[in-house]
């Protein structure tokens, strides 16, 4: 592994750690760990419902495990951490809420974000903003962190208050509001882009366009005879960073089980066969999206290392006090959990500081 692949795989732990231990202090919440998770980059995906978010969130992974289908499917936060491992060991996935059960079926996985939603929301279309966390450990993925969120609407419909526009706004915006948050853009290639909730939104949120990737899906679903070439060259709506196309599976794809691979293949032949696209094929589809967001996230992590660098020593600090207060060694879970983070915060540290010299 890289330096700046073992750096972004600390604060991924670090960041996991931060969650586990909440507010371990019992305290307000307002202590150095917080000031580090918020310093900390993460990428949330926003649009419209429907826009594909899901299914872009998957492939970014590389596995079938997110809730997807038209209507209200993502109505909690989903926060979920990649981690890549180089251990050879099998990939597996672990719950925040259920610490002790290793997933290695991903089909489990989705069952349990559904009945994990389902049992703060019941199952009706309703939504909350209590997040659920999610680790996957894999040799296929990169060190990122990402949040699945509800789509924006317009309506409320049967069986949902009145308020849940808004809440939904409010939700998203708690995550893309944070200077720290990196925003995929998603907006569906078969409606028009001045339409879109996703440009709306970041707009809003990064007028200068500095932390926006604009996504644009359903390629494959424009009517015949048009093409996204005004969106995707930057021409209708323009952002720091290329805009990346993608074709994710549809629906029928969906119900017919097509598995992630084939749907990376079929979407890759998509772009380079295509007549209007192939000139921009290297740099379409969600693998290149993947590294894309990699790639940023190590500029981004590499610009705030002073930052970082200081919260995480304040981190330090506060973590010895709370052990003396403990009264050292603690054997109990807690203080275990402290003596990691504080390792961790260690590491992060010496590696941190070899980097910049
Ligand atoms: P979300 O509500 O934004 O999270 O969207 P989902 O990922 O759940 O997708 C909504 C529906 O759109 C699903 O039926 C997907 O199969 C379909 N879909 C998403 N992206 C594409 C795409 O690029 N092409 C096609 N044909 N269908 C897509
Ligand atoms: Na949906
Ligand atoms: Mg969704």
């Amino acid at each position: 592994m890289s330096t700046m692949e073992s750096l972004i795989g600390l604060v991924n732990r670090i960041q996991r750690a931060c969650t586990v231990l909440g507010d371990y202090g019992g305290g307000t919440g307002d202590n150095a760990f917080n000031s580090l998770w918020e310093a900390l980059p993460t990428v949330a995906v926003v649009g419209g419902q429907s826009s594909g978010k899901s299914s872009v969130l998957e492939s970014i992974v590389a596995r079938d495990f997110l809730p997807r289908g038209s209507g209200i499917v993502t109505r909690r936060p989903l926060v979920l951490q990649l981690h890549k491992t180089d251990d050879g060991t099998e990939e597996y996935a672990e719950f925040l809420h259920l610490p002790q059960r290793k997933f290695t079926n991903f089909a489990m996985v989705r069952k349990e974000i559904e009945d994990e939603t389902d049992r703060i929301t019941g199952k009706s279309k309703q939504i909350s903003p209590v997040p659920i966390h999610l680790s996957i450990f894999s040799p296929k993925v990169v060190n990122l962190t990402l949040v699945d969120l509800p789509g924006l609407t317009k309506v409320a419909i049967e069986g949902q208050p009145e308020t849940i526009v808004e809440d939904i706004e409010t939700m998203v915006r708690t995550y893309v509001d944070k200077p720290n948050c990196i925003i995929l853009a998603i907006s569906p290639a078969n409606q028009d882009i001045a339409t879109s909730d996703a440009i709306k939104l970041a707009k809003d949120v990064d007028p200068t366009g500095e932390r926006t990737f604009g996504v644009l899906t359903k390629l494959d679903l424009m009517d015949k005879g048009t093409n996204a070439l005004e969106v995707l060259e930057g021409r209708s709506y323009r952002l720091q960073h290329p805009w990346v196309g993608i074709v994710n599976r549809s629906q029928a794809d969906i119900n017919k089980n097509v598995d992630m691979m084939l749907a990376r293949r079929k979407e890759r032949e998509y772009f380079d066969t295509s007549p209007d696209y192939g000139h921009l094929a290297s740099k379409m589809g969600s693998e290149y999206l993947a590294k894309l967001l990699s790639k940023n996230l190590e500029s981004v992590i590499r610009s705030r290392i002073p930052s970082i660098l200081s919260l995480i020593n304040k981190s330090i600090e506060e973590l010895e006090r709370e052990l003396d207060r403990m009264g050292r060694p603690v054997a109990i879970d807690a203080g275990a959990q402290l003596y990691t983070i504080l390792e961790m915060c260690r590491a992060f540290d010496k590696i941190f500081k070899e980097h910049l010299d």
